[in-house]
């Protein structure tokens, strides 16, 4: 199995030829993404989770485009993955780890699991290279097992088509109960990939960023995500982005032009919901993309991410695989996602071409 960057390549050769070139590709390069704006932060290109903890930006809007507000006691877990060996200066700021953030997840799961992924490659052995450091995403694996096999716990997978066969969504399907979907882009939109990682858990807490169901998101990649607890507010909404996945992975299905309105949502770029997350009063929407999985009400990636960089008042960090606005990609400069954001933002600040 690949990583991002292999798969990515693969697909530039061969999309490049292709005559009718669309950029859909392209926003998988962008999923690792982080934009840090001034206090407020984008985690995922996918889903964009705001959160700012002081000085809310959204407080200067008018009342009427505040969105709802939330009471649940929600705690934001900031967590990473550093490539083994790689030591920071002493004083460097330390997050919990994303292994850890995933195996308190399911240790706090009591019914539900729900998983969007894109390739699994949790066992060492599913890979043809080998490291001590793949204990980690096995340890994930049984868990997960033993969640569906043991504690009786409902497994939902959502994942990308295979190239041949995964064996560890099979693995959990035989022996955990896991329902397993399969989005098949070809045949949805002619091309793509789902690129989402979120791990949902009874519709209360949930993970969102960059890792993949790969042994080396956890001990050999830079990975960064947010793990979000006692949250139903947000986490039904996410619920609702997992909806549309789910509905698109029955075999046959097309998606839909318009969207049933049980997958709408009000909670967007316009009108946030007003959370406190750790006791610290925040606005968050959840993001995605490509937009034809956008039901209504639900703000398309691109705008959250010029929508956050709009937000800056001292500065923008930017944290990518890649970044190859005009380059990367052999088609059209102007339908690809990176070069629409450099010009979106034109003006206000200079990105690299
Ligand atoms: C929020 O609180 C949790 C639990 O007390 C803590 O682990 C976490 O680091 C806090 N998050 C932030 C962003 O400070
Ligand atoms: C990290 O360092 C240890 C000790 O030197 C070594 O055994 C291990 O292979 C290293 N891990 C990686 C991923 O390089
Ligand atoms: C890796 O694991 C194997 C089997 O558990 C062990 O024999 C070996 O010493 C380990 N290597 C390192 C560098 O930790
Ligand atoms: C997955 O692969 C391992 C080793 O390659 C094998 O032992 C196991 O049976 C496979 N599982 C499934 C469900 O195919
Ligand atoms: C936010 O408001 C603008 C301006 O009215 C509108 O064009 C846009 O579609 C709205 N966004 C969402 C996600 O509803």
């Amino acid at each position: 199995m690949e990583s991002d960057k292999e798969i990515l390549v693969e697909y530039h050769q061969k999309y490049a030829a292709a005559k009718k070139r669309t950029c859909i590709l392209v926003t998988a390069i962008v999923t690792a993404i982080v934009l840090i704006v001034t206090a407020v932060c984008t985690l995922g290109v996918y889903f964009g989770v705001y959160y700012s903890p002081e000085n809310d930006k959204a407080s200067i809007k008018p009342k009427s485009l505040m969105g709802q507000s939330c009471s649940d006691p929600c705690i934001l877990n900031l967590v990473e993955s550093i490539p083994d060996n790689l030591t920071f200066v002493k004083g460097a700021p330390l997050h919990s780890s994303t292994y850890e953030g995933i195996m308190s997840l399911m240790a706090n799961a009591k019914e539900t699991i729900e998983i969007a992924s894109y390739y699994w490659t949790l066992n060492g052995q599913d890979l043809p290279y080998h490291d001590n450091s793949s204990w980690e995403g096995e340890s994930i694996l049984e868990t997960l097992i033993s969640s569906g096999r043991d504690k009786k716990i409902k497994i939902k997978i959502v994942q990308n088509k295979p190239k041949g066969r995964n064996n560890n969504t099979e693995a959990l399907a035989k022996y955990a109960g896991a329902e397993v979907r399969t989005l098949d882009f070809d045949k949805l939109l002619g091309n793509g990939i789902i690129h989402t990682k979120m791990w949902l858990i009874d519709r209360k807490h949930f993970y969102v960023g960059s890792a993949n169901l790969d042994w080396r998101s956890y001990t050999q990649v830079k990975e960064l995500g947010a793990v979000i607890y006692n949250c139903p507010c947000m986490a039904k909404d996410m619920g609702k982005l997992f909806d549309v996945y789910w509905y698109l992975g029955v075999p046959g299905t097309t998606v839909p032009s318009s969207w049933p309105s049980s997958y709408s949502t009000d909670i967007n770029s316009n009108t946030s919901m007003q959370i406190q997350y750790n006791g610290t009063a925040a606005t968050t929407y959840l993001s995605s993309s490509p937009p034809p999985f956008c039901p209504n009400g639900r703000t398309v990636d691109i705008d959250a991410i010029v929508d956050v960089i709009h937000k800056a008042d001292k500065f923008v960090y930017i944290a990518v695989m890649d970044y190859f606005p005009t380059t990367q990609f052999s088609r059209p400069r102007k339908e690809c996602l990176l070069y629409q954001l450099s010009q979106r933002v034109r003006g206000k600040y200079h990105l690299p071409e």
